[in-house]
């Protein structure tokens, strides 16, 4: 039997595999860089016709406002030293120095521990995906929350084991006392703060208070703290569980270079914790899963404190913009402590969704059980959130309201 391939992309999503699935393969990401000497690099490469320049010239003009990426991509240092990297692709990572070894003596280093305490993953689903293979079992469930990031949740259901799932609360915040209460037994327990496609978060005192609180009823349920957007949070009760982790038997925190960094693209997470909780995760992951340019990629912004920084305030701007502009429209958002908003449309997010497609703007998929009233809107440049908003207006103008679409 022939499968097309939007039926395989739809398969693959709604098995967790893919958070949004590229459809129409557009280059869109580096914008504001242009004039970067890394991307003038492959604007002569795409006149043989493989460059992303060429790409984005033939491609329908669109924002893409739907995986959550930095559409700055990555800084300034990132791009220059990966373009003077390229003659060394031929290599093995462990053959290129600095090479992964290195980017986990770093990432180590900023954080007060040891190489042994890293795990290195492409991307952080890497992480997340062997995390589940390591720490569930027919017998052992995994503890997550809904709505919330899938790929553990899919794991887990193609391979059979038990997944509870437990609703955020009315504030659209993980239900932590929910998810305690399921923890006796469990393999694995999936923490995302903040939470993807709620983007709200729970303090540092929270997150600690619950580790204790799991440790007491359950001490063999290892707890998965994903902090994909760690560096977004501009709440000050927020704080890392980094230090819990390294202090903490079965406990270990996900970081991603894909979000504020940029690169999602170049495919690089880590796991960090306890030397016998992330080891496990070590032996499960691909043989040399982070790719020469990635290494290098990963190591220079590691080293770009001050472009970190300015991404944050970026983000921060453009979110309070649209959210602000959303809220005048009388659509509320959660509060938002990532790089996108979790909006009351006041209609199906597939109406919605479908709207803003017929003019250019692409926004988030479907969140069980919020389709009916809540889209996810990921944060691109002020200037593409301006034309974002002269669309929203358009679509959400009480004229434009389908029959029986608001909730
Ligand atoms: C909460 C969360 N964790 C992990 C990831 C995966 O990121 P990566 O690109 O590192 O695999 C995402 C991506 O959207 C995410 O939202």
């Amino acid at each position: 039997m022939s499968v097309t391939r939007r039926e395989l992309f739809s398969r693959l999503r709604s098995g967790g595999l893919l958070d949004e699935a590229p459809l129409n393969g557009l280059a869109l990401a580096a914008r504001g860089h242009e004039e970067d000497s890394a991307l003038s690099f492959w604007g002569q490469a795409g006149g043989r016709g493989r460059g992303a320049g060429a790409a984005s010239q033939a491609a329908a003009p669109s924002i893409k406002l739907s995986s959550n990426e930095n559409p700055m991509g990555p800084g300034r240092a990132v791009l220059n030293a990966i373009t003077g990297r390229f003659g060394e692709t031929m290599r093995y990572p462990f053959n290129v120095s600095p090479g992964d070894a290195q980017l986990i003596e770093t990432i180590a280093a900023q954080h007060k521990a040891k190489p042994e305490n890293v795990a290195l993953g492409a991307g952080s689903q890497e992480i997340l995906k062997v995390a589940v293979w390591g720490y569930t079992s027919p017998a052992r469930h995994l503890v997550t929350a809904t709505p919330t990031f899938e790929n553990a949740t899919g794991t887990a259901r193609r391979m059979g084991h038990p997944v509870v799932e437990v609703k955020v609360d009315g504030q659209f915040r993980l239900d932590l006392e929910g998810m305690l209460a399921n923890a006796r037994g469990a393999g694995l327990i999936f923490v995302n703060n903040p939470n993807n496609p709620t983007a709200t978060v729970h303090s540092g005192a929270a997150i600690r208070d619950f580790v204790e609180r799991v440790r007491r009823i359950s001490p063999d349920s290892v707890i998965l703290i994903d902090e994909a957007y760690h560096e977004y949070v501009t709440d000050p009760a927020y704080e890392t569980a980094i230090p819990i982790a390294l202090n903490t038997p079965n406990v270990f925190v996900a970081r991603t270079f894909s979000k504020a960094y940029g690169m999602a693209g170049m495919r690089i997470g880590y796991a960090i914790g306890m030397k016998d909780t992330v080891r496990p995760l070590a032996r499960l992951a691909l043989p040399f899963n982070i790719s020469v340019l990635g290494t290098i990629a990963a190591l220079t912004a590691l080293n770009d404190p001050k472009h970190m920084a300015a991404e944050r305030d970026r983000n921060t701007q453009a979110r309070d913009f649209t959210q602000k502009a959303l809220d005048a429209l009388g659509c509320r958002s959660t509060v938002s402590h990532t790089n996108f908003l979790f909006t009351n449309v006041g209609r199906s997010a597939a109406a919605f969704r479908t709207a803003c497609a017929a003019q250019g703007i692409q926004v988030g998929r479907d969140f069980p059980p919020f389709e009916g009233s809540h889209a996810r809107i990921s944060i691109g440049t002020m200037e593409e959130m301006q034309k974002a908003v002269a669309v929203f207006r358009d679509v959400l103008a009480p004229a434009n309201v389908g029959g029986g679409e608001r909730a």
